[in-house]
C-alpha cells in the first residue's frame, strides 16, 4: 500500500493533447469509401461534393433552355419580319378569255366551260350569248337538264328555261348573262365581270351591247 503512494506522489505533468490542424483543402472527398455516417464530417464533405455537382448541372440545363427560348423568339420575330414583304395575292380565276369561234357551236347549250369558267354558251337561231352558271337564289350552280330543256338548281329547286328565264321556284329572276364580244382574230371572248340582269319587274338588259353576238 506504502508503495503504491510512493509511485503516485511525483506523477508527471499530463502532455497538452498534440494539436492536429486539417488542411481543409488537402481533403480529398472522392477518397472517402462507401457511404460515411450521418453526422460526420466525412457525410458533410461528400454532401457538399454532390449538392455542387447537382447544381452546377441544373445551370446548365437553365442556360441551355434559355438560350432557346431566345433563339425560338429570334427566329419568329425574322419569320414574321420576313412575311411582311411578301405580296399578299388571292389568286382568282381569270374573268376575261377567250372560247373559240362563233361556228364552234351548235343551236342549243354548250356545256364545254363549266367546270372552267362557269358559264354556258347558248345558241339560238337570231342570237349567241353566254349564260353566268349562277342560281340568282342563293348562288347555287344549276344543272343543265337536256331531256326536259331546262336548267335546274339542286339547292331549292329553281327552275329556268333553255335561256335561262326563271319559271319555278325560289329564285327571283333570270340567271345572269356574260358580257361577249368578237376579238380582232374572231374568235369570242368572254367577260364575266360584266354581267347583264334581268332584274325582277325592272327592264332587261338582255338586250344591251354586249349581252349578246349576232349574225355570226
Ligand atoms: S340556290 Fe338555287 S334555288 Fe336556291
Amino acid at each position: 500500500m506504502a508503495e503504491t503512494e510512493k509511485v503516485n506522489a511525483n506523477p508527471e505533468p499530463a502532455k497538452p493533447a498534440a494539436k492536429v490542424t486539417v488542411d481543409a483543402t488537402k481533403v480529398d472527398a472522392t477518397k472517402y469509401v462507401g457511404t460515411p455516417a450521418v453526422g460526420t464530417s466525412k457525410a458533410a464533405a461528400a454532401a457538399g461534393v454532390s449538392a455542387t455537382a447537382s447544381s452546377t448541372e441544373i445551370d446548365r440545363r437553365r442556360r441551355r433552355f434559355a438560350w432557346a427560348m431566345v433563339t425560338g423568339f429570334l427566329m419568329a420575330w425574322f419569320l414574321a419580319f420576313f412575311r411582311f414583304f411578301l405580296p399578299r395575292t388571292l389568286f382568282e380565276p381569270n374573268t376575261i378569255f377567250k372560247i373559240g369561234f362563233p361556228s364552234d357551236y351548235a343551236l342549243g347549250i354548250d356545256e364545254k366551260w363549266l367546270q372552267q369558267y362557269r358559264i354556258w354558251v347558248d345558241r339560238t337561231p337570231d342570237r349567241l350569248f353566254v349564260i353566268y352558271a349562277r342560281c340568282t337564289h342563293l348562288g347555287c350552280t344549276p344543272d343543265w337538264k337536256p331531256a326536259e330543256n331546262k336548267f335546274k338548281c339542286p339547292c331549292h329547286g329553281s327552275g329556268y328555261d333553255s335561256e335561262g328565264v326563271n319559271f319555278e321556284g325560289p329564285a327571283p329572276r333570270p340567271m345572269d348573262r356574260a358580257r361577249i364580244e368578237l376579238a380582232p382574230d374572231g374568235q369570242i371572248v368572254v367577260n364575266t365581270a360584266i354581267l347583264y340582269q334581268w332584274p325582277k319587274g325592272q327592264p332587261s338588259h338582255f338586250n344591251d351591247p354586249g349581252a349578246y353576238l349576232t349574225g355570226v
